[in-house]
């Protein structure tokens, strides 16, 4: 979950864009930052622990604007700390040949100890505690002439993963790519090409980028880039056109990326939406699934994977699929089915959730899923995502960039299309006609819907006020609303640093009512659809202990909101969208109770937004 950015251009300085790519990176991870020029004089590192303004400050003191026109081509790197503290030492990038080769890294080298015993045998001495240097000394040990042939001879020889970039004194002008199983992309503009582990850090200088595949390496030079793999044959990939511009990623206003993007969701699921639905078939279309009516009705099992939010969005699709298609559905955690030698096959749909589509755990679990035989299908949001390409069929969110690491509109977005995909898979077996209208007409209501719960947002603050303090709280949550109150669980832990539990409402008499006082509120998801009684009996239960219940009830639902303390309102909906309505309302009662508690929010300590690695 590193940041990487590389910068060469024919006519200007690249020390700014890279720090401005890094600034654009900043989510993925934070601990230490660090840049590497090159000019005629030779090769210059800049590295400093925090954040990318702390690198800055560096940069203003040691490199004048006068002096920062001869670096014409640099790397720099943002780092989320996998092996070894976040020091100066252990940040990125790491320097070999007497500081004449410089890398950045981003993944795990998993036989790094073995490689970097061989290398210290012969005389290398390292300086940092990092998997990532051996690279560097690997590649400089191996040039003999040709900076691309030395990374890949280098390259061959490690076990893990790695997106990286690498400049060196020998071979001025130039700067030699790869990746395997970390993502990297090669905006090719007019005069400047840029290279990042994301297209956001890219797209203010170009929006025709290069996806990378695993197994690519290239050589990046002012007058162009040319592809190879490994064994050195020559590779084309096709230039694509990236759908979105800078404005998606700035702030637009808001206080924080993630205020933005709770208050995008309306327009979010609006193109989650757009052209998929049929009304005239009572269901959706789907065409990125590039499967048959035939083909959906030989599925027997639906298995959806993913991690985090993704597997809560996944969780709720369970309730979806097994109402709608009448289909048995197994929502699993991405680590726990990758390598539990999973029973699937051609029977089976497995669907991969990922907002980056980059999660190390939901990719090998998509790989996993392939090697046996089963049908595959990505939902992510970023376009060209290696779980996209390698899943092969699927839905893109549409919700647009998501940069805060609290996932919030591809939370939304994922239900959306499992809701989709459910009707259209329901509307293969026995869901009518009228039931599939019924939906079709819903669902098209929803960014209405959504409108109506940010309209509460003075209100939600208001209640986030009188519990702002709590440390301990608990999520209630009955059938398709239980996943939702892990999810809202998981994001004021994510963002307030508060310790929540979601539970399954009729689970705490069973042992958690245990802690409730009259310092432990409970959220209780209370929309008015079945199960709704059954948990304002759980209510009670909380109350009964004094425990102060923040429920989230239906507009005019009078009994329910007479039964709780305080009260979040949403809109009457379905029982299919009420897991969307509620979450939102979670949302910005976890972003108010974190901004009160003067909490960072967009970036939280100890997180990273794709996490790529294991
Ligand atoms: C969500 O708020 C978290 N940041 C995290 O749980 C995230 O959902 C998880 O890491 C999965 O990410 P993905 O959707 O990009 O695969």
């Amino acid at each position: 979950m590193c940041g990487i950015v590389g910068f060469t251009s024919r006519n200007k300085s690249a020390v700014g864009p890279l720090v401005n790519g890094l600034r654009r990176l900043e989510y993925r991870g934070y601990d230490s930052a660090g840049v590497a020029l090159e000019s005629a004089e030779g090769i210059k590192v800049y590295k400093q622990t925090g954040k990318v303004a702390k690198l800055d400050n560096l940069l203003s003191r040691a490199l004048p604007e006068s002096e920062r026109g001869k670096y014409t081509i640099g790397i720099a790197h943002t780092r989320w700390a996998t092996h070894g503290l976040p020091t100066v030492a252990n940040a990125h990038p790491h320097v070999a040949d007497n500081g004449s080769l410089a890398l950045v890294h981003n993944g795990i080298i998993e036989n790094y100890a073995a490689l970097r015993a061989g290398l210290e045998k012969r005389g290398v001495k390292f300086l940092s505690q990092t998997d990532t240097e051996v690279i560097a000394h690997l590649i400089a040990a191996f040039d003999k002439g040709d900076l691309l042939a030395a990374a890949a001879e280098a390259l061959k020889r490690v076990e893990g993963t790695y997106g990286i970039a690498a400049i060196s004194e020998k071979h001025p002008g130039e700067m030699v790519v790869a990746r395997k199983g970390s993502p990297l992309v090669i905006g090719v503009g007019e005069d400047d090409i840029v290279v990042a582990s994301d297209v956001s850090a890219i797209v203010a200088y170009t929006r025709q980028v290069i996806y990378l595949k695993d197994g690519d390496i290239a050589r990046i030079t002012p007058n162009g880039v040319d592809i190879h793999t490994l064994d050195n044959s020559p590779v084309t990939r096709e230039v694509q056109e990236v759908d979105w511009d800078i404005g998606a990623i700035e702030k637009g206003g808001y206080e924080h990326f993630m205020i933005k993007e709770i208050f995008e969701q309306p327009d979010a699921l609006a193109n989650t939406i757009r052209g998929r639905l049929d009304p005239a078939g009572g269901t959706a279309f789907l065409s990125g699934l590039s499967l048959s009516p035939r083909d959906l009705a030989a599925v027997r099992r639906v298995v959806i994977v993913g991690c985090g939010t993704s597997l809560h969005a996944g969780m709720v699709g369970k309730y979806l699929f097994e109402k709608l298609a009448d289909i048995p559905t197994d929502p699993e955690q991405a680590a726990e089915f990758r390598y539990s030698n999973p029973i699937v096959g051609p029977n089976d749909w497995v669907m991969a959730l990922s907002q980056s589509g980059e999660t190390a755990d939901t990719l090998a679990a998509v790989r996993e899923s392939i090697r046996k035989g089963a049908l595959v299908s990505g939902l992510c949001n970023v376009v060209g995502s290696t779980i996209a390409r390698e899943a092969g069929r699927g839905v893109y969110l549409h919700a647009g960039p998501e940069i805060s690491v609290a996932s919030t509109k591809a939370f939304t977005a994922q239900v959306t299309a499992l809701l989709m995909m459910a009707l259209k898979l329901g509307r293969t077996r026995r869901l009518s006609f009228e039931d599939g209208d019924r939906l079709v007409k819903e669902i098209s209501r929803l960014p209405e819907l959504v409108k109506k719960v940010l309209e509460g947002n003075e209100a939600i603050a208001k209640v986030a006020e009188k519990y702002a303090k709590a440390d301990d709280m608990f999520f209630i949550g009955r059938g398709m609303l239980h996943p939702v109150a892990l999810e809202g669980a998981l994001k004021i832990k994510e963002v307030a640093y508060v310790h929540a539990e979601g539970y399954q409402a009729a689970e705490l008499k069973h042992g958690p009512i245990a802690l409730l006082s009259e310092k432990t509120p409970v959220v209780a998801l209370l929309a008015d659809i079945p199960g709704k009684e059954k948990t304002l009996g759980n209510v009670q239960e909380c109350r009964a202990r004094l425990a102060p219940v923040i429920g989230v009830v239906t507009e005019g639902d009078e009994a329910a909101a007479a039964a709780v303390t305080d009260a979040l309102t949403i809109p009457k909906t379905c029982a299919e969208l009420s897991p969307i309505v509620t979450v939102v309302a979670l949302q910005l009662f976890a972003y108010h109770v974190a901004r009160l508690r003067g909490c960072e929010i967009d970036q939280p300590r100890n997180l990273a937004k794709s996490v790529t690695v294991e």
